[in-house]
Order: structure tokens, then sequence, then C-alpha cells
């Protein structure tokens, strides 16, 4: 693959959906740092961009990959509603279950896990209401947008202005889920267990593992593939023929 240097880590891993398990590998943030150039990402890494993107390649050649679904090539009103079936309804299970595994921890281990209750509780709140935000808000407005293009007609008008209102602030949202889940990852050394771990000590940690892969994934759809191409349709029907730029 000849690597683009101008691409950002976003750009690749909505054009290449096997890329992100690479990035994922290599711990190169792919959803909040999505903005940064490949090159640049790498090197704050410290591995060699040449060698990351033939990673890439080779992963986007595997069966498996080849099966994955092109979210950047599907319609928005599709990767929303995948958004909406699997990662809002598997955090709406989730975030309680987690809950539930950190009170029995309090209960049996005592004060050790108050900071990260703390960080986890901050997490969920912020998450319940960023994804209320997105459904009441958001995610209809899209499917407005997309509907009105694909019609033939122009963008309705929105009560909150441009778009990119909204997506900056969900933007905003997603970065403090990500330092959230940093310091989670912080306090427990990498989710590193101690030998006499109990059950529900390690069955927590797994559920905290899970809840960051999947929210890498998540935002990695909105921030990378359903943010950018929002914007593109508003600034599309801003330039209609013989029109000012709006
Ligand atoms: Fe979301
Ligand atoms: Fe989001």
């Amino acid at each position: 693959m000849t690597l683009n240097t101008e691409k950002t880590v976003g750009e690749i891993a909505a054009e290449y959906p096997a890329a992100a398990r690479v990035f994922e590998k290599h711990h190169i943030d792919y959803c909040c740092g999505g903005k940064h150039p490949v090159v640049e990402a790498c090197r704050v890494a410290g591995v060699r961009a040449e060698d990351v993107m033939t990673e890439v390649e080779t992963a986007g050649q595997t069966a498996l990959a080849q099966q994955a679904p092109d979210w950047n090539a599907a319609p928005l009103s599709e990767v929303v509603q995948h958004i909406l079936d699997k990662h809002h309804a598997w955090l709406r299970e989730e975030l309680p279950l987690i809950g539930q595994l950190l009170k029995r921890m309090l209960e049996l281990h005592g004060v050790r896990f108050l900071p990260l209750q703390r960080v986890f509780t901050h997490l969920r709140n912020e998450l319940e209401s960023h994804m209320r935000k997105e459904e009441k808000f958001l995610f209809p407005s899209i499917l407005r947008m997309e509907q009105a293009v694909a019609a033939g007609g122009r963008i309705p008008k929105s009560p909150f202005g441009s778009v990119r209102h909204p997506i900056l602030m969900m933007e905003q949202d997603h970065d403090v889920v990500s330092r959230d889940l940093d310091e989670i990852r912080d306090i427990t050394y990498g989710y590193d267990l101690p030998e006499d771990a109990c059950m529900s000590f390690r069955a927590l940690y797994r559920e905290l593992q899970a809840l960051e892969a999947d929210l890498h994934t998540h935002m990695h759809l909105e921030n990378n593939i359903v943010f950018p191409r929002t914007a593109r349709l508003e600034r599309e029907d801003c330039v209609l023929p013989g029109e000012e730029r709006c």
C-alpha cells in the first residue's frame, strides 16, 4: 500500500476497515485522535508508519476482513441505525452491569475501588447524556439531511444552525470519554489483575476492557465516518450551481 503522508489516522481507519485492529494493537488513537496525520501518530506511538501500513494491507486481505461491512460506503441512515442497534443498545446493558460489578467490589474489598468507581460513574453519566443528545437531536437531523439530498431537494433548516455545531459538541464529549477511558486504564495498570483476583474482580476488568474496545469502534464510526460525511453533505448543499457558498 502506498502511504499517503497527507492522510489522517481517521481517514485511513474509515477507508480500510481492517486498520482499526492494527491501530489498536500499536496503541494508535484512531477515534478521538483521528485527525492527526498517520506519520505523526506512528511517530508518537514509536512505530514506523511504513510497517504499520503494510500491516493494514495484510490485515485487509484476510477472508474475515473482506467480509467486514464497509461503513464508509453505506448510506448514513444504515450507519446510524447500526450505531443505535449495536453500540447504544449494548452500552445501555453494559453500563449498569459494570456499575453492579463495581458495587460488589466495593462491598468485598473496600475503598481501594473508590477511584475506579469515581471515574466510571463520571464516564457512565457522560455517556448516558451523550447518547440522549445524539438520539434526540443529531441523528434525526442527519437522517433528514440525507433524505432531502436523496430526493434531490435542499437540506431543511435546522434549529441549531449548521450541523457542524452539534458535531463539534459530540466530538468534545468523545474527548471527555476518551480521557476517562485513559484514566481507567491507568488506575487498573492496563487491566493487570493480581494472581489471587476473585471471579467478580476478573469479570469487572473483562467488562471494562470490552467497554473500552467497543467505545473505540463506536467513536470511530461517528468521528471518522458519520460526522465528516454529514459535514460534507451540508457543504455540498451550500454550493449549488449559481449560488454563493453559505
Ligand atoms: Fe453514539
Ligand atoms: Fe457519540
